[in-house]
């Protein structure tokens, strides 16, 4: 059997709550393509996959792997689910979201970045999403751990009774990097329909779930004698985690693979990360990416946002601008949503 066909057969095992509808739009970026040209730019063709339109909360990536997250909460039973962020996390927006839908409570324990981003970062954007959905929000001072936090009222609600659950951070566990791979595979398909096969792959990286279930892909499709597919990884934590990007992608992507049972252990042979384009750090803007967000507004009509997309977008640019794709090559850019923090950061725009 190949790789691929085993990781499809486990996907087949693997317990899944739907929540999304699949597959998500995969669109050519000519606009975009057209102003870096017009810039001199010899570049190549340029894809992007919309996993922001996913249908939950205001979209994003992390409703493909709350498929299985979710699926296994609720298979233990859980009665309310516990999730931690920055009040502008994305993350905990489509997790009330989720919650909302499956009629589970949901608690949420956040944090405002110090400094604040602005002055009403925690009325607007996100934060406004979690209210609407019904999640009750635990608000954690600066500096106190929200973790502990959150472990905290898991404990006290067992003591009442209930059966909380813990959604870890980004969802990125080995089940939700299932759902990110599948949505690898998806987009082969999307650009196999279209008569290619993309050279490079750009997606941002946070808890590194994504990218995790995309090396895993991409090295699957490889080994089975396939293309080659460089997943080009852009950081946004930065030092604001005390685990590196390349550290947290491979110690997801080591445990996604025992867990889908492959022989061998997975490489970073076909990633290739970035730090460059984080900034003064996570959730902090800074010129160089808005000047990204509005050229992609203006050119394709599409919005990205500050603190991932914007990011990853910004690192794409620049490789492009370098010319470090040739002008035949495939390149697609993953949107995984974001955009109502854009609302906490009105002043930077
Ligand atoms: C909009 C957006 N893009 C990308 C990511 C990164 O995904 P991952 O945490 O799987 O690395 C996140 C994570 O929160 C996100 O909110």
């Amino acid at each position: 059997m190949s790789l691929v066909d085993r990781i499809r057969d486990k996907a087949a095992r693997t317990p899944r709550l739907p929540l999304g509808v699949w597959p998500t739009p995969f669109m050519p970026m000519n606009g975009l393509r057209r102003a870096l040209r017009e810039e001199g730019a010899d570049c190549p063709a340029l894809w992007v996959k919309r996993e922001d339109l996913t249908p939950l909360g205001a979209g994003g990536n992390k409703v493909r792997k709350l498929e299985y997250v979710l699926a296994k909460a609720v298979a233990e039973g859980a009665d309310v689910l516990l999730n931690t962020g920055e009040v502008q996390s994305n993350q905990v927006v489509q997790t009330a979201a989720a919650a909302a839908h499956e009629g589970i409570p949901c608690e949420l324990f956040l944090g405002r970045t110090d400094p604040p981003l602005s002055e009403d970062d925690q009325e607007t954007g996100n934060i406004l999403l979690c209210r609407i959905l019904g999640a009750r929000i635990h608000l954690v001072p600066p500096g106190e751990d929200r973790a502990a936090a959150m472990r905290a009222r898991a404990e006290e609600l067992k003591a009442e009774g209930r059966r909380p659950y813990v959604i870890p951070r980004g969802s990125s566990t080995a089940e939700g990097a299932l759902g990110s791979l599948l949505c690898f595979f998806e987009l082969m398909e999307q650009a196999k329909e279209r008569g290619f096969v993309p050279d490079a792959v750009a997606v941002t990286v946070g808890s590194a779930g994504t990218t995790a279930g995309f090396l895993v892909g991409a090295q699957a499709l490889s080994l089975d004698g396939g293309p080659e597919v460089t997943i080009c990884g852009f950081d946004s934590f930065g030092t604001d985690y005390p685990v590196l990007a390349q550290d947290r992608i491979m110690q997801h992507a080591e445990e996604f693979w025992r867990f889908l049972e492959m022989p061998g252990s997975c490489t970073d042979r076909l990633l290739r990360l970035s730090y460059d384009f984080v900034g003064p750090g996570y959730s902090r803007p800074y010129p160089a990416m808005i000047d990204a967000v509005r050229l992609v507004a203006r050119t394709e009509g599409m919005i990205l946002d500050p603190n991932y997309t914007g990011k990853a977008m910004t690192g794409m640019l620049d490789m492009l601008r370098r010319g470090l794709f040739p002008p035949q090559a495939n390149v697609v850019y993953m949107h995984t949503g974001g955009l109502p923090a854009l609302f906490a950061m009105r002043r930077h725009f």
